[in-house]
């Protein structure tokens, strides 16, 4: 059984009419946690056999709490019966350490070595499925995702990045880079793919496949973080900078999709400044989780890994809405985005919803 202390926070009691569970804080000893990252679960009262695991991490000044009513993670756990962790950042300002030598070496300590100690923890103790891990984040949250990429490619099998940095970008003694989040930290694919090698040395197995998605007006992250992002990972899997395909207006109006073949991907937004929304059940697909119900075994990954070839006609994976704008003047349904720094949608939600700020890029209809 797990062990956990009771979280008594307002937010939490009010979603959890909607959801089959609360967000419970993990007291259990789960390892070596150099920085006492703190860490949240959810887990839906229906589990897959065995549940798969997504990490989950906020932007800068989040908390674990803020993330998981601020996305729809929870409740796709209940409709697919995985679990989700949402570690909480301990830094002063609350942004994760992805600059340290430690956090973006394999074992070396830090906020990274917590995440993955809570991983082997729970696929040692509560039958996690340990080819189904993930990781997902939004700004600080998106570049921990690929510190984990680079520093534990052997837990984590895919990750998706809302706005985020290179492996290693942040790398240095200060915890902002303003070369790197200004886009000026250029280099060559060899050389981005080396620091994602040096992060874990000698190993050879798997890498995680990695989506980014990023916004072209984004001033915080600058957009050439999303080109240096695929330099990057094009080079891990060794394949071409060039999309295999390139799709528009996917997922949504003025968004597209481009391939690089089945372990890279990259939506780019027009228009979309810090952050992306994120986008949670195209996310679940890119997990090749959509498939997944409580109660029943996992679907083997290839039977459930999105194929390239279905990138140009993506399917509708589940009810729930994801942002797409509505027209100005429309309400907003259920879990759809309803403002944030150049939000251009409807910002009234379709009852009994009411439209509440995750942070200064997004509200969403809760
Ligand atoms: C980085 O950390 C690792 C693990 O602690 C250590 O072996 C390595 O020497 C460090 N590298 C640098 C450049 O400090
Ligand atoms: C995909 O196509 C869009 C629209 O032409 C373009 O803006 C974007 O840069 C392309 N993406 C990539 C990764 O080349």
């Amino acid at each position: 059984m797990f062990v956990f202390k009771s979280l008594l926070v307002a937010a939490a009691i009010a979603s959890a009419n909607a959801l089959t569970s609360s967000l419970q804080q993990i007291t259990a000893n789960f390892g070596t946690n150099p920085t006492n990252v703190q860490m949240y679960l959810y887990q839906p009262t229906a589990l897959a056999s065995p549940p798969p695991l997504i990490i989950a991490m906020h932007y800068c000044g989040g908390t674990a709490q803020a993330y998981f009513t601020g996305t729809a993670l929870a409740q796709l756990a209940d409709q697919h019966g995985f679990l989700v962790i949402y570690p909480q950042a301990p830094a002063s300002g609350a942004c994760w350490d992805v600059n340290t030598n430690a956090t973006l070496t394999h074992n070396g300590g830090s906020d990274s070595l917590a995440i993955a100690n809570v991983v082997r923890y729970f696929i040692a103790n509560h039958g996690v499925d340990a080819t189904r891990v993930f990781a997902t984040g939004t700004s600080s949250g998106a570049m921990m995702t690929n510190v984990l990429m680079g520093a534990y490619p052997d837990i984590f099998a895919a990750g998706s990045l809302y706005s985020g940095v290179p492996y290693g970008c942040f790398a240095g003694p200060n915890a902002w880079n303003s070369q790197c989040s200004t886009g000026e930290l250029i280099m060559t694919p060899q050389q981005w793919g080396d620091l994602v090698r040096a992060g874990y040395p000698g190993y050879t197995g798997t890498r995680p496949k990695v989506q980014f998605w990023h916004g072209t007006i984004d001033t915080t992250l600058y957009p050439q973080n999303f080109w240096e992002e695929i330099k990057q990972w094009t080079n891990v899997f060794g394949v071409s900078q060039t999309p295999v395909t390139n799709t528009t207006n996917d997922p949504q109006a003025g968004y597209s999709r481009a391939s690089f073949g089945p372990n890279v991907q990259g939506i780019l937004a027009q228009g979309v400044g810090h952050t992306v929304p994120e986008h949670e059940t195209d996310t679940l697909n890119w997990f090749g989780l959509s498939a997944l119900v409580p109660g029943g075994a996992a679907p083997a990954p290839t039977t459930t890994a999105v194929p390239t070839t279905t990138i140009s006609t993506p399917t509708p994976i589940t009810p729930i809405p994801t942002t797409t704008a509505p027209a100005t003047g429309a309400t907003a349904a259920h879990w759809a985005q309803c403002g944030g720094i150049g939000w251009t949608g409807a910002t009234v939600c379709a009852s009994p919803f009411t439209c509440q700020a995750s942070n200064a890029y997004y509200s969403q209809c809760l």
